[in-house]
């Protein structure tokens, strides 16, 4: 019979309403208790999506022994903490993307799930997705002839707010860790770790980067052009370039992708991964409890070597930028 997985939500806000939400359609998936810094926030969601239990403190939340694998929603800026407290009470992790603020915390992240050998993963659900793995198929077998340059955005108005994280420097504010890093992550799949990278930014009033872009160049003459803002709207697209074409994935909103391949004769071809049912946080759920199931303590789709330089990139894209956080001098 196949087990059922008792699940713990870490911080009761935006993305773990669409988590839990998603959690709900896999059989093997218990909804099983979710921990807030409110009693009563945590009680409310708990109600909302069923969840058996509701703890006012995440120290109760990993105190309880019934908790298999804890999802952490809390800001980029706690990934860290709340990570290390789960794994030091021997509860697996999903940890929200970013994985923290800076090499230096998800290196100790890492050291610790293996010291621990509890599983750990980082919640890059774009890697899980179906156009993803579309395109990588079409890469990795040449389809289009080799791939040498990679255009990559991720942008949105967000209205500014001092207080809130997307604008908040203790709390990781800034375009490049909370949506950059889907562009960043494409060029990083296709081409791996850049030789040289450039950048420009433009900063809020409250230091935080509103707007980047980014240029990676590889020895062997890819290149890879990458942009997020919270100032504008983008279509939300990565294109990859090769000799004999190109693709595009493109997120079309919730739960949908398209998926365009053109060859050089300007012949393209269309297609469509949807998920009516869900927003598509399933997937990498799923993957979790496979790997449980498993007793793998990381995953082999999205290792966490991948996480380390996927930060790593992330600190030089910062350093060349001027980018900087309290966190970093901790
Ligand atoms: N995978 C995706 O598509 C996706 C989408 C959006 C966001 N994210 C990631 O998910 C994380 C959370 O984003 P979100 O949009 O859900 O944020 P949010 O709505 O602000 O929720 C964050 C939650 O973290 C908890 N928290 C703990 N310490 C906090 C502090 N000092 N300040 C503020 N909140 C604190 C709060 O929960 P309690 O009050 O219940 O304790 C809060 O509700 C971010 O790392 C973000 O990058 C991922």
């Amino acid at each position: 019979m196949t087990k059922k997985w008792n699940w713990g939500i870490l911080g009761c806000g935006s993305i773990a309403e669409k988590f839990s939400s998603d959690l709900k359609t896999l059989p093997n998936a218990n909804l099983y208790a979710c921990a807030s810094r409110s009693k009563s926030k945590a009680a409310k969601f708990a109600e909302k999506f069923t969840y058996a239990k509701s703890y006012g403190s995440y120290s109760e939340l990993v105190a309880d022994p019934l908790v298999d694998i804890i999802y952490i929603a809390t800001p980029h800026s706690h990934h860290m903490e709340h990570t290390l407290l789960c794994l030091n009470n021997g509860k697996a992790v999903l940890c929200e993307k970013a994985f923290a603020i800076n090499s230096k915390q998800s290196d100790k992240m890492i050291q610790t799930a293996k010291k621990q050998g509890v599983f750990l993963m980082e919640a890059f659900w774009t890697r899980f997705q179906p156009a993803f793995l579309k395109v990588k198929d079409i890469l990795e077998n040449k389809v289009l002839g080799e791939t040498k340059m990679i255009r990559s955005d991720f942008a949105f108005n967000g209205p500014f707010d001092p207080e809130n994280r997307l604008y908040n420097l203790d709390l990781g504010g800034g375009s490049l860790l909370d949506i950059g890093i889907y562009p960043v992550f494409a060029a990083l799949q296709a081409f791996g770790r850049p030789d040289e990278i450039k950048t420009v930014a433009q900063f809020s009033s409250t230091g935080s980067e509103e707007s980047i872009a980014i240029l990676f160049k590889y020895d062997n003459g890819h290149i890879a052009s990458l942009q997020s803002s919270f100032a504008v709207h983008s279509d939300t697209q990565s294109e990859y370039w090769c000799e004999n074409g190109f693709v595009r994935i493109k997120m079309q909103g919730i739960g949908s992708t398209k998926v365009e391949i053109w060859n050089s004769n300007n012949k393209s071809e269309e297609l469509e991964f949807n998920y009516p049912e869900t927003h598509g946080y399933h997937l990498e759920a799923m993957h979790v409890m496979d790997c449980m199931n498993e007793n793998l303590t990381e995953s082999p789709l999205l290792p966490l070597s991948f996480s380390a330089l996927l930060m790593e990139t992330l600190d030089r894209i910062r350093d060349d930028s001027g980018i900087k956080f309290p966190a970093d001098k901790t």
